[in-house]
C-alpha cells in the first residue's frame, strides 16, 4: 500500500541543528525539503545588492514594490547533489550564508508584508503535502495543520558551543565563545520578542531538546516518531 503524504513542520531556534535533522529525514522518506531561514536570508540579500537597506533600516516603500518579483527556488547542484537557494535565477547559498546578510535577517524578517509573501509561497510549496519544511512559524502559522510538529530545543550554551566549534572549523579565529553566546543570546530575544510570528511552540508540537544528543540519535528519534504518526493514519 502506497504511504500517506504528510507535512512535516520543524521549528526552533537558530543553531539548533534543526536544519542538519531536517535535511535528513527528507531524504530518509523520499520528502522534500524546504529551508525557508534560506528564503528570508535571500530576501535581505536582494535588499542589500539593491541599496534597499542602509543600516538598519530597510527601504520598506521600495521593497513593498519589488516583493513580488523576488523569485526564491531551491535548486540541486549538480556537483555536489546538495539543495541550493536561487534568488532571481542565480545561485545564492554561499551568499546568504554571509554574516552581512546574518547581520540584517532579523530586520527583514520582522516585516509583515515580507511574512506575508513568504508564508504564501512557503504554503504553495507544500500544497501536495510530502514535504519537511524547517522555520520558526512552521508549525503556527504556515502548517497549522501539519499532521507532524516538531519543536527543537537546546541551551543557549549548547547552541553557541555548535556554531563556535562551526566557525573554528571554517577557520574564522577572531570570534569568542563568549561573543557567540551573547549572539545566539540576542536572536533568541529578537525571535521570540517581534509582534510578526515570533518564535513559539504550536500546542500540538512534540519537544525535541537535543542538548545532550548525538546527530544520529536525533535523526533516529525523529524518523520513530514520523514512523509512528504515519502507521497511525
Ligand atoms: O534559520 P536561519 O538562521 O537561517 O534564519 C534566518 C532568519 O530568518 C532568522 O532571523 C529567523 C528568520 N526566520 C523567520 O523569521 N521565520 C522563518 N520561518 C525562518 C527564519
Amino acid at each position: 500500500m502506497e504511504k500517506k503524504l504528510i507535512t512535516i513542520a520543524i521549528d526552533g531556534f537558530s543553531s539548533s541543528g534543526k536544519s542538519t535533522m531536517a535535511k535528513v529525514l527528507a531524504k530518509n522518506i523520499g520528502y522534500a525539503y524546504i529551508d525557508t531561514g534560506a528564503m528570508y536570508r535571500a530576501v535581505t540579500l536582494y535588499c542589500i545588492d539593491n541599496g534597499l537597506i542602509d543600516s538598519d533600516n530597510v527601504n520598506t516603500a521600495q521593497l513593498e514594490k519589488k516583493i513580488n518579483d523576488i523569485a526564491i527556488s531551491f535548486s540541486v547542484d549538480p556537483e555536489t547533489g546538495a539543495s541550493v537557494t536561487m534568488l532571481n535565477g542565480k545561485n545564492v547559498e554561499k551568499e546568504i550564508r554571509d554574516m552581512r546578510v546574518s547581520g540584517k535577517v532579523s530586520v527583514v524578517a520582522a516585516i509583515p508584508f515580507v511574512r506575508r509573501a513568504l508564508v504564501k509561497q512557503q504554503q504553495q510549496m507544500g500544497d501536495s503535502k510530502g514535504i519537511v519544511m524547517d522555520g520558526r512559524d512552521i508549525g503556527t502559522v504556515v502548517f497549522p495543520n501539519a499532521e507532524m510538529k516538531v519543536y527543537v530545543d537546546a541551551s543557549p550554551e549548547t547552541r553557541a558551543q555548535r556554531r563556535f566549534d562551526e566557525l573554528k572549523a571554517k577557520g574564522d579565529a577572531s570570534i569568542t565563545y563568549e561573543e557567540v553566546l551573547e549572539n545566539v543570546k540576542y536572536r533568541d530575544h529578537l525571535d521570540q520578542t517581534r509582534e510578526e510570528s515570533p518564535l513559539r511552540k504550536a500546542e500540538d508540537a512534540i519537544v525535541l531538546d537535543n542538548s545532550h544528543m548525538t546527530p544520529d540519535e536525533q535523526n533516529k528519534w525523529l524518523l520513530d516518531l514520523y514512523n509512528s504518526i504515519i502507521n497511525r493514519l
